[in-house]
């Protein structure tokens, strides 16, 4: 095990303050340097005088933002691991971590321009954030408070992430921001009365920061207005540890901290049964290579598609967060943990992906997972499944943090 962003915290602080004087200063100086470009350096503490060559550059944080395809992309950067996001989607486009001997890939699917992002036919949601409701709605509609709501359909006859034009597919607004806790920046977006279909209005936010240990965070929260509404925000981002071009992740070694998960029927919506997991195909409560059953659940969803019941299994909480999943690619020794306050997890295997990425990289099924911590798919007409549901001045809030190390 190594960690990879161990700030010194006091020297964190004190350069906080002295940035905060100067960040008016070095915003013109780089705006005059490159007008391309126009770096926001929000936290950068001096490299420490370490003997390790893998941790000299270790303390290095910053913040950037550059404008292409007039969308921002914005770059978070914390010692060997660097993230951009962009504000179409909210959408990770690359999150960049080392293997155990320094060696850094980008385990993340996606493209080369952010405007490659807003193609309206994409059915893909490389990297976006869904909602406002995540996975399916059967029927494309549901009934709340007396009132059947209407949803347009684009999933055969169900809705699925979010409606034709969901999250993923419009711009939000954003800033940088300084929460001490690393390189940080929040994405906004006021989802107005009747879009998509959905009662009243909601604004929605989600924060991504790069944490100390190798953390990657990403903090959901949404506030309804004067409706009720549903809401189940998720990260649709596919990995690959091994690098987002090196092609099937079948012997990547797999374990799902989740003793339950929501069965489907042949439209791939949930039955409404909790089944255990326990001897069935979608048993990875040891690790294990993810490819050993999946051609046991091909049909009809083409690989893995279910939603995980999280817990039910003692494995180690962490901040009140729970352990959901720990994936390993055993040739680079890349290791990925995903912690989240949500109930369920949709693992997926990419199982309709076709499309050419970033450098040209040709992406198919089963070259990459997806972990989307989440509600449970069709919570919204399942009464027995945890209410998707928030009340009017209520907040919607879903953590979720990846903690990359390598073994
Ligand atoms: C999206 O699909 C429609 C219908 O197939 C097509 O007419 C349109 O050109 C496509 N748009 C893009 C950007 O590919
Ligand atoms: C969808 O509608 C059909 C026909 O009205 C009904 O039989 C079915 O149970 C509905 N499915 C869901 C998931 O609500
Ligand atoms: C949609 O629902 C209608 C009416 O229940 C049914 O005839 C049709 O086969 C369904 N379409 C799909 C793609 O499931």
């Amino acid at each position: 095990m190594a960690s990879f962003g161990s700030a010194k915290e006091a020297v964190v602080v004190l350069a906080l303050a002295l940035i905060a004087l100067s960040l008016s200063v070095s915003v013109e100086i780089g705006a005059a340097a490159a007008a391309a470009r126009t770096p926001e350096v929000l936290l950068r503490s001096s490299s420490s005088s370490s003997s390790s060559v893998l941790e000299s550059k270790m303390d290095e944080m910053y913040v950037s933002v550059d404008e292409v395809d007039m969308l921002k992309v914005y770059t978070l950067k914390r010692g060997k691991m660097e993230v951009k996001i962009t504000d179409w989607g909210a959408t990770v486009m690359s999150v960049k971590v080392p293997d155990a001997r320094g060696q850094v890939a980008d385990v993340v699917l996606g493209f080369d321009s952010p405007a490659t992002y807003m193609d309206p036919n994409s059915t893909a949601y490389l990297g976006a954030i869904v909602g406002r409701v995540a996975n399916r709605i059967g029927n494309a509609s549901f009934k709340l408070n007396g009132r059947v709501y209407h949803l347009p359909a684009n999933d055969g006859n169900n809705t699925l992430h979010g409606g034709l034009v969901g999250f993923d597919k419009v711009l939000w607004q954003s800033q940088q921001l300084d929460l001490g806790q690393g390189p940080s920046v929040q994405f906004y977006y006021n989802s107005f009365d009747g879009e998509q279909g959905f009662p009243g209005s909601l604004e929605v936010s989600v924060t991504y920061t790069l944490g100390e240990n190798g953390e990657f965070k990403i903090e959901m929260e949404a506030k309804a207005g004067k409706k009720a509404t549903p809401v189940n925000l998720a990260s649709h981002t596919y990995w690959n540890l091994r690098g987002h071009d090196s092609g099937t992740i079948l012997d990547h070694l797999l374990q799902i901290f989740a003793s339950h998960y929501t069965p489907v029927n042949e439209k791939i919506l949930p039955t409404g049964a909790i089944d255990p997991v326990q001897g069935t195909a979608l048993d990875f409560l040891e690790q294990r290579p993810v490819g050993t059953r999946i051609d046991e659940v091909s049909v009809p969803t083409g690989g893995y598609d279910h939603n995980y019941v999280l817990g039910g299994v003692d494995h180690g909480d962490c901040d009140g967060l729970k352990r959901a999943i720990r994936v390993v690619d055993p040739m680079s020794g890349r290791v990925m943990e995903i912690f989240t306050s949500a109930p369920g997890m949709q693992f997926y295997t990419s199982n309709f992906l076709d499309c050419y990425g970033k450098g040209g990289a040709h992406y198919q099924p089963r070259n990459a997972y997806c972990f989307e911590t989440q509600g449970f798919p069709n919570a919204v007409n399942e009464p027995k499944f945890p209410t998707v549901i928030v009340q009017p001045g209520e907040i919607y809030r879903h953590v979720m943090v990846h903690r990359f190390s390598t073994s």
